[in-house]
């Protein structure tokens, strides 16, 4: 029988993924290291695990005991996973910026999670490090894992992601890039790898908003790199203990909106459905591009999931609020999409005028084509209407065909914003289009703005 004693046994051995269409014309093979695949849907189990061991160990965690910990989440499922099957509580401090998925799923294993304002400084008494210091100084029989400053981070990844990474290449990887925040991934992975080569190079790839990089590059730890960014899981406002710059032979920075446009590229082009810094090491990755030579095998790490960011990159709303979609062309396929009322109302040319008022009245529209089956007669409108009954009242009682309108005429699925505008007039208040699906639809003078503003 093959089978493992629990679910802590399966984290690691995930597997390296080619990266096809978007390194397509640059030199060098792109392989994706899916973290994804580990039982908590991240990297993070690696390390939950190893400071759960390394901490009974060393005797700072007995029998009984509470772990606490500040975490973006990740870190707190794999924190959580390792104490479901070991015994342990878990207390998890996080920042109001994470994804409210991911502080369910850590209270669906049976974590408390306590969530603490982001804009504040490391020291302030209200920030996440703060309180998990003070309750681990508070709880008996407790101890903080400090994700940051424990160094079993960076071990977890010299033991395990290092010697997988150096083994499924088979000792050919030329280059190593991941984000970098805690700098558990990047460190451990690095000293293994240039352990076995010197020649290796390590690309760590950063946020603006971050002062990783400007510290890298001077020594110099500078308040003025740091700002509010929305990227999850990367970047840092201090230098955690995990870090020793000199393995890390660059670091490049993306911004919030390139890194959340590629993630999104990442599911739609290679079927890589991940989470934000995903996003970001491949767009790091891609600015670097002419950094790599045709013979090349680099590797990059994807963290997490998809599945926890649907409230925000996947999200189209979440996306336009910070104008991270300004660039996308507006058609009428996408305009369809974003429709609240999907199918189609309209009006049949045997009813009466005042039936046809009344579907306008309940769905909140101004105008309705008249079909009769697929045939797109005609059209009637709430002005129209208003003409008729100012002509004559008993208009209400007249059939819609006989005193219908012109019919509202059809656009192709992939019109723009801008071809759609030209058919748009007093008199022409909508067009239909046919989608791929054989379904019509109409796109109205009021859809087209929504679609715009
Ligand atoms: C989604 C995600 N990506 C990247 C990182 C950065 O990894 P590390 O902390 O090992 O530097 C983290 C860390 O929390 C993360 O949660």
């Amino acid at each position: 029988m093959q089978y493992f004693n629990n679910i802590v046994e399966t984290i690691g051995r995930t597997p390296l993924v080619k990266i096809n269409k978007i390194t397509k014309d640059v030199p060098g093979l792109f392989l994706a290291k899916v973290e994804y695949f580990n039982p908590g849907n991240s990297i993070k189990d690696r390390i939950g695990i190893k400071m759960v061991e390394d901490a009974e160990r060393d005797g700072r965690l007995k029998p009984g005991g509470t772990i606490i910990e500040c975490t973006s989440g990740n870190t707190g499922m794999g924190l959580a996973l390792a104490s479901v099957i070991k015994g342990y509580k878990c207390i998890f401090t996080t920042t109001d910026k994470q994804s409210k998925q991911k502080l369910d799923i850590l209270r669906s294993l049976g974590a408390e999670v306590i969530v603490c304002p982001t804009n504040v400084e490391p020291e302030d008494p209200r920030s996440y490090y703060s309180i998990a210091k003070r309750l681990a100084k508070e709880i008996p029989n407790s101890v903080h894992m400090n994700q940051y400053d424990n160094l079993s981070n960076r071990a977890a990844h010299y033991e395990t992601t290092g010697p997988e990474i150096w083994e499924q290449t088979e000792g050919k990887v030329t280059h190593y890039v991941t984000t970098i925040g805690t700098g558990g991934t990047v460190m451990g992975v690095a000293m293994y790898l240039k352990e076995k080569n010197p020649n290796v190079k390590v690309y760590g790839i950063d946020v603006y908003g971050s002062l990783l990089k400007k510290f890298h590059d001077t020594g110099e730890l500078d308040d003025k790199e740091v700002y509010p960014y929305v990227t999850e899981g990367i970047g840092e406002d201090f230098i955690p203990q995990n870090y020793d710059m000199k393995y890390i032979d660059h670091i490049e920075q993306v911004t919030d909106k390139d890194g959340a446009i590629m993630a999104r590229k990442l599911a739609r082009e290679e079927g890589l459905f991940c989470g934000y810094s995903a996003g970001t090491v491949m767009q790091g990755l891609m600015q670097l591009k002419d950094k790599f030579k045709k013979d090349d095998v680099v590797v990059i790490i994807l963290h997490d999931h998809g599945s926890r960011y649907l409230a925000k990159i996947y999200n189209d709303d979440w996306m336009r609020e910070r104008g991270f979609l300004v660039d996308e062309i507006i058609t009428a396929k996408t305009i369809i999409e974003r429709k609240q009322i999907r199918e189609l109302v309209f009006a049949d040319p045997k009813e009466t005028v005042v039936s046809a008022f009344r579907k306008m009245k309940d769905l909140h529209i101004t105008q309705l084509p008249v079909m009769d089956g697929a045939n797109n007669n005609g059209s009637i409108t709430e002005h129209q209407i208003l003409q008729l009954l100012m002509d004559n009242p008993y208009h209400r009682d007249e059939e819609v065909g006989k005193v219908m309108g012109k019919p509202f005429p059809f656009v192709a699925i992939t019109s723009t914003a801008a071809d759609i505008s030209k058919h748009i007039s007093k008199e022409n208040t909508a067009v239909l289009v046919k989608a791929n699906s054989g379904s019509i639809n109409i796109i109205t003078e009021f859809d087209l703005i929504e679609a715009m503003a």
